[in-house]
């Protein structure tokens, strides 16, 4: 059959990306635009600042991904955008570029969740066995979800306070480490020779919930209490203790839940996906216990139009097609 030209579009944070991808599996052009040097003059992504800035982008943006995949606007099958979740006013520059090109062509639009495609970024690279559990880790999620089937999403368990990718940039703040936090306080966890013991959250013993912002205020506390005392820690051992204390709680609970739900795969998804020393830790756990992981390519950890194209090519291929009212969804539900 006629392959299948998706182009999509991710604006629900900071970065401006569009895509090509074929029949849900070949990224023929993914054009990712990180707004991360204007943010981190702030320490944070500052939403009115990024729906501007994806105003500026959007256009340019959509115009390389079509000329870098050497795709016609003709031959596409549909036109893809993350509806939600995400800032409000960075969907809605991603969602209004969609539908007028859905519209002027006279293409079915799709509305994607933004985890989904996180998720289905695994579909572009590995080949997924239902059911499977997915350990989304990101700077706005931080989710255990069993996908029974194809587009079955069931959440059980999520943080219920920061995110994991949060903890990390408001350790890395406390650490006075450049935003985002998490990148750097992976590197120095590297480095360090020791590590500064701080708590696990473990909660209640059947829980795959999380939390993540006592371990935060922990590490806010020893940083403040050594410097009193005058002999400040080495931020490679608070990064160190931060990240192992992460790290175990997000193992141990992907592995118990995998166990629980008899899933085939652990897939890992979102941008703290790209954690060397997490990747590390689910690698050999996973081998150690029979469990296939997968994740995908550090460039498809973090946000990207190409995982929203894969994610779409699923609902394409149902019919699960978008009205032109479709609106942005900040707190869409998986
Ligand atoms: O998925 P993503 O690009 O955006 C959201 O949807 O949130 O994830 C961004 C988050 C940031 O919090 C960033 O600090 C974190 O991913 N991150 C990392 C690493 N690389 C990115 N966290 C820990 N270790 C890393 N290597
Ligand atoms: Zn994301």
């Amino acid at each position: 059959s006629a392959p299948v030209y998706i182009l999509a579009v991710e604006t629900s944070c900071d970065e401006t990306s569009a895509a090509v991808v074929r029949d849900g599996r070949e990224i023929l052009s993914n054009v990712v635009s990180s707004q991360v040097e204007t943010h981190k003059r702030f320490g944070g992504v500052v939403p009115e600042v990024a729906s501007r800035k994806h105003v500026e982008s959007i256009t340019w943006i959509l115009e390389e991904a079509l000329t870098q995949a050497g795709v016609q606007p003709q031959q596409l099958a549909a036109v893809a955008v993350t509806q939600g979740p995400g800032l409000v006013g960075s969907l809605l520059v991603g969602v209004v570029a969609a539908k007028a090109f859905a519209c002027a062509l006279d293409l079915p639009l799709i509305g994607v969740h933004h985890i989904a495609g996180h998720i289905y970024a695994n579909e572009l690279v590995h080949k997924l066995e239902y059911p499977f559990m997915a350990l989304v880790v990101s700077g706005g999620h931080t989710e255990l979800v069993h996908v029974e089937s194809e587009g079955s999403f069931r959440i059980i368990g999520q943080t219920r306070d920061d995110a994991v990718g949060e903890a990390y940039d408001k350790v890395g703040r406390a650490l006075k480490l450049p935003y985002p936090g998490g990148p750097h306080i992976d590197r120095l966890a590297h480095e360090a020779t020791e590590a500064v013991t701080l708590p696990r959250a473990w909660l209640e013993p059947d829980s795959y919930d999380f939390s993540f912002s006592g371990l935060k205020s922990a590490v806010l506390a020893v940083l403040n209490q050594a410097n009193m005392k005058g002999q400040p820690l080495a931020p490679e051992a608070v990064a160190r203790g931060f990240q192992d204390s992460v790290i175990d709680v997000l193992v141990e609970k992907a592995i118990r839940a995998v166990r629980k739900f008899g899933a085939k795969q652990l897939l890992l998804a979102g941008g703290v996906a790209a954690n060397k020393g997490l990747r590390t830790a689910l690698e050999t756990r996973c081998r150690h216990e029979g469990v296939p992981l997968l994740a995908p390519p550090l460039s498809l950890c973090t946000d990207n139009a190409a995982m929203i194209g894969a994610a779409a090519f699923l609902k394409y291929r149902r019919g699960q097609f978008a009205a032109l009212d479709m609106k942005a969804e900040p707190q869409l539900k998986l």
